[in-house]
């Protein structure tokens, strides 16, 4: 991929259907896509330079640039990953649950196996939305409290307790890796479901999972690759 400073989103785009659901997620409003990305990002939380890594991580020509992502602000790691979340659990699950429910409405009297078997699908769902409120009221908010602690470290002693009382290790060791599941279940109903049964929606359902687990695939690696290792040099830095 070129990225050039002229580069507007819609180039990236054009150059990779995929990396649409990545701009999208990251709030730029399409009517500033074929603007250069230096000037969008000037109205946003995210730096330039930022939202390119970040688009660099969902190319899949090229490696997991870990390093790249760690030169920057455990701020703009998080805000990405809470943009993240909320398109997960706002468009993309919904999207996928959609096809699931257009595959019972058409096929479960002539395909109650596909049906059944699809279903699997809606408890991955409940499994991965659990996952990501864990997250959100657990992990982010405690990393929150590190970050304002290491800003206002006179300010607030009742913040360190709260600091003190909780660990990243704990919370690492817990940390299941439900993002890698789905293609567990992708799997499953792909060798289930006779072959005689691919109807079209369900191919489309298929498709569908296979991008989204592509997608939580890089989310997983931005989790544990470099939001935790930011968080954890900075909880080391204020519990020393
Ligand atoms: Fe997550
Ligand atoms: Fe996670």
């Amino acid at each position: 991929m070129n990225f050039a400073s002229t580069l507007t989103f819609s180039d990236i785009i054009t150059q990779n259907r995929l990396l649409e659901s990545v701009v999208e997620r990251m709030d730029f409003p399409k009517s500033s896509w074929k603007r250069p990305i230096a000037e969008v990002c000037q109205k946003t939380v995210y730096s330039e330079d930022f939202a390119l890594a970040v688009l660099k991580a969902f190319d899949e020509n090229q490696q997991f640039p870990t390093d790249l992502l760690l030169q920057f602000p455990l701020r703009a790691i998080l805000n990405y990953l809470k943009a993240t979340h909320r398109y997960y659990l706002e468009r993309k699950l919904p999207e996928i649950e959609q096809t699931f429910f257009n595959l019972i409405a058409d096929y479960n009297v002539t395909h109650p196996d596909l049906v059944r078997i699809s279903s699997l699908f809606i408890d991955y769902k409940k499994e991965l939305t659990a996952h990501i409120v864990e997250e959100e009221t657990t992990l982010f908010p405690y990393i929150e409290h590190l970050m304002f602690y290491a800003e206002n470290s006179n300010e607030d002693k009742a913040m360190y307790i709260e600091v003190a009382n909780y660990s990243l290790k704990q919370f690492e060791e817990s940390h299941e890796d439900v993002e890698k599941s789905l293609s567990n279940i992708r799997e499953l109903i792909y060798h289930y479901a006779p072959q005689d049964s691919m109807v079209m929606p369900f191919r489309v359902f298929l498709l569908q999972m296979d991008f989204f687990e592509k997608d939580l695939n890089c989310h997983g690696m931005m989790e544990d690759f470099v939001l935790m290792p930011l968080a954890i040099q900075l909880e080391q830095k204020i519990k020393l």
